[in-house]
């Protein structure tokens, strides 16, 4: 399976007209490589499904959050998810809005609260009771009122897996939707607040959907209830995207989703948000990692790689599955091979039984690496986290240099 961007051009792939053996000459390996064009793409996807209804779509930075991504997405008009002081920090420096810039998380600490008052951010999705009153006191303090939305859980089952699921009664995230009606009523009466909106966010990687639409209208009762007491939402918040294909998953057209929301909000007058992450940048980049070894155990075949799950952990904490491609075609007969990295721990591995043609020292490239990839690496058996590369029509860009030993071993101290 191949990915946007991605071609076969006499054997060899190219990302976005881009020798991916050019990459790994100039820049070494293990690196990440990200085509703008299907970073854009992707966006544009979402701004012209959706573009009836207006919606302020605001990237989750944490999918993602190289400089020069967001500064892509800035540039296209996004918005931004963000769910720290350091991804605003992040999204300001990459020429991001603030003024669309939404807060989500569980528990934003007092001094994050304060900074993303000072920039004027577009809302706080809240959490918890004492989540508004921490966010209430600190925009009191400061002669401020916050925009708010309470992120309510709405008990839908996203069908993803159980470390991706959040909209479940039994997990942590959000307000209880029985609560909702009590919160808004008293998030009205608190002076540092002013209630803008409504938010859930299910999940990730969900393929259907049902659940999004199950969502929408637990979202919607909400709404109209609160209206017949007086208090009126201005803004509707459907929270993360929908899933990407990363091997046979059947996902309805884009236009399809659209429409389907669209259907639910007819009618009124609320201003949509999304914040999808995943589906504007997972299928536009890749991990590029050279075979070390080629192992053949009794029962296994291993092709070792110089990327392991300190670089990429989704295989080994989600089981996730990722296409691996061979980069340069060969007429070695095809295996079946483990790909494991050079950690030592037997979770160490990036996919398994694929049937490859390899030989060592041969490149290979794992796709749909764009999301959760680079941002969740670790420097684990002190390895240095790889480099970043963005491909944009035929060029190759460093933008985040691979780290130096200085680098892992800044901030210890030797006493
Ligand atoms: N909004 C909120 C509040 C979120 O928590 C998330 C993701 C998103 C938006 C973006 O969702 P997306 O469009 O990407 O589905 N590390 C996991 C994924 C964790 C997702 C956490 N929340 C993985 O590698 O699959």
């Amino acid at each position: 399976m191949l990915t946007p961007q991605l071609e076969r051009i006499n054997g060899e792939l190219h990302y976005e007209g881009v020798a991916l053996s050019d990459i790994a000459t100039r820049f070494a390996t293990p690196t990440y490589v990200y085509s703008r064009k299907a970073i854009l793409d992707n966006f544009v996807a979402y701004q012209n499904a959706f573009s009836a209804l207006n919606p302020l779509i605001c990237y989750a930075v944490k999918a993602n959050s190289n400089l020069s991504v967001l500064a892509t997405l800035a540039r296209a008009g996004a918005g931004f998810d963000i769910v720290s002081a350091g991804e605003l920090r992040r999204v300001i420096s990459a020429g991001g809005d603030p003024r669309k810039v939404i807060f989500s998380g569980v528990a934003k600490r007092a001094d994050e609260i304060a900074f993303a008052l000072s920039q004027d951010i577009y809302c706080f999705n809240i959490e918890s009771e004492s989540e508004l009153h921490r966010v209430n006191d600190v925009a009191a303090l400061h002669g401020k009122r916050a925009r708010i939305t309470f992120r309510i859980n709405p008990d839908v089952d996203p069908k993803t897996h159980p470390y991706i699921s959040t909209g479940l009664k039994s997990n942590k995230f959000g307000v209880a939707h029985g609560d909702a009606i009590r919160l808004y009523a008293l998030a009205s009466t608190l002076p540092g607040i002013e209630v803008h909106g409504i938010e859930c966010h299910i999940g990730s990687q969900i393929t259907e959907l049902s659940p999004f639409v199950d969502a929408l209208r637990r979202l919607l009762a909400l709404v109209d209830q609160l209206a017949a007491r007086g208090i009126r939402l201005e803004h509707i918040d459907l929270g993360g995207g929908r899933g990407i294909v990363y091997a046979d998953e059947k996902l309805a057209p884009m236009t399809e989703f659209a429409k389907t929301v669209a259907d639910e909000l007819r009618g009124r007058s609320m201003h949509l948000l999304l914040e999808p992450g995943r589906s504007i940048v997972g299928d536009a980049g890749l991990l590029l990692t050279r075979v070390e070894f080629l192992k053949h155990g009794e029962t296994k075949n291993f092709a070792i790689v110089d990327a392991g799950m300190n670089d990429l952990i989704r295989p080994t904490l989600y089981d996730a599955f990722h296409p691996v491609e061979a980069v340069s075609a060969n007429s070695v007969a095809p295996t079946r091979y483990d790909i494991v990295g050079p950690v030592c721990e037997s979770g160490d591995w990036l996919a398994k039984e694929r049937l490859l043609s390899l030989r060592e020292g041969d490149l290979i490239a794992v796709l749909c690496a764009g999301a959760y990839g680079m941002v969740m690496s670790s420097n684990y058996n002190t390895r240095a986290r790889p480099s970043e590369v963005l491909v944009d029509r035929g060029n190759a860009h460093v933008i985040r240099e691979r780290e130096s030993f200085e680098d892992m071993v800044a901030h210890e101290h030797v006493v």
